[in-house]
């Protein structure tokens, strides 16, 4: 019995790993969280203030599949087209290349600096993208025939009642990834978090046109 309790307790205590987090771990660890959260407030929330809690979309870019189910969904067609939350640009400078003359409105003047730039940087002129720093629900998009949202679900039917007021009969809305809730699609491309949904703003206002109306009670 050489080894008694003791002796096995003194062995686990010498082996047993420490539960105490290194000081200067802990630190850094804090200090890169609190960083990385100070870079993406920097580029999600500046114009936020102003806008309602329940239309708030921070930034997320949109996935090359998805940019590309877009233009997919946007086939022959043409003219100009709207990119609502446009972000760093990247669905612009797409669809631009697609041949539309398209402007992307954009609340993070970050973001619409960064657009810019890169319009400047790659010599895409103003002519065929556009990036205005302003708030989308505020905007009249009625000279608008194409019009992209990679937004969030909560907005979708608010945003789909703003374009019904405005958009005109022949125009074509691209919702990624969050559907409009009532809209009937004219197609969808891609799956899970990149299926992009196309309609047909025509279609839309027939299809509603025809719902029964519930009288109540
Ligand atoms: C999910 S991100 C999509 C960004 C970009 N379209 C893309 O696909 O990479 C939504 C963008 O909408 C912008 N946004 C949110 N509300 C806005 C508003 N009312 N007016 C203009 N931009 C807005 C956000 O700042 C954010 O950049």
């Amino acid at each position: 019995m050489e080894d008694s309790i003791d002796v096995i307790l003194q062995d686990y205590g010498r082996v047993r790993p420490t539960s105490r987090a290194h000081p200067v771990l802990t630190a850094c660890t804090a200090a890169l969280l609190t960083g990385l959260y100070g870079v993406w407030r920097l580029f999600a929330v500046p114009g936020f203030r102003k806008i309602p809690w329940n239309l708030k979309v921070p930034y997320l870019p949109s996935s090359k599949v998805q940019t590309l189910n877009i233009i997919q969904l946007l086939e022959g067609r043409t003219g100009r087209l709207a990119d609502l939350g446009s972000g760093d640009g990247r669905v612009v400078f797409a669809a631009s290349s697609a041949g539309f003359q398209c402007t992307g409105f954009e609340i993070n003047s970050i973001l619409v600096a960064c657009a810019k730039s890169k319009a400047l940087w790659t010599g895409v002129p103003s002519s065929q993208a556009t990036f205005v720093k302003k708030d989308f629900w505020k905007t009249d998009l009625s000279t608008y025939n194409n019009v992209t949202a990679f937004l969030a679900p909560g907005v979708m039917e608010v945003l789909g009642e703003k374009l019904l007021k405005e958009l005109p009969d022949d125009a074509r809305v691209i919702a990624c990834r969050f559907p409009f809730p009532d809209w009937p699609q004219k197609s969808s491309f891609g799956s899970g978090l990149d299926q992009t949904f196309s309609y047909d703003i025509s279609t839309v206002r027939s299809h509603l046109r025809n719902i029964p109306k519930t009288v109540p009670h």
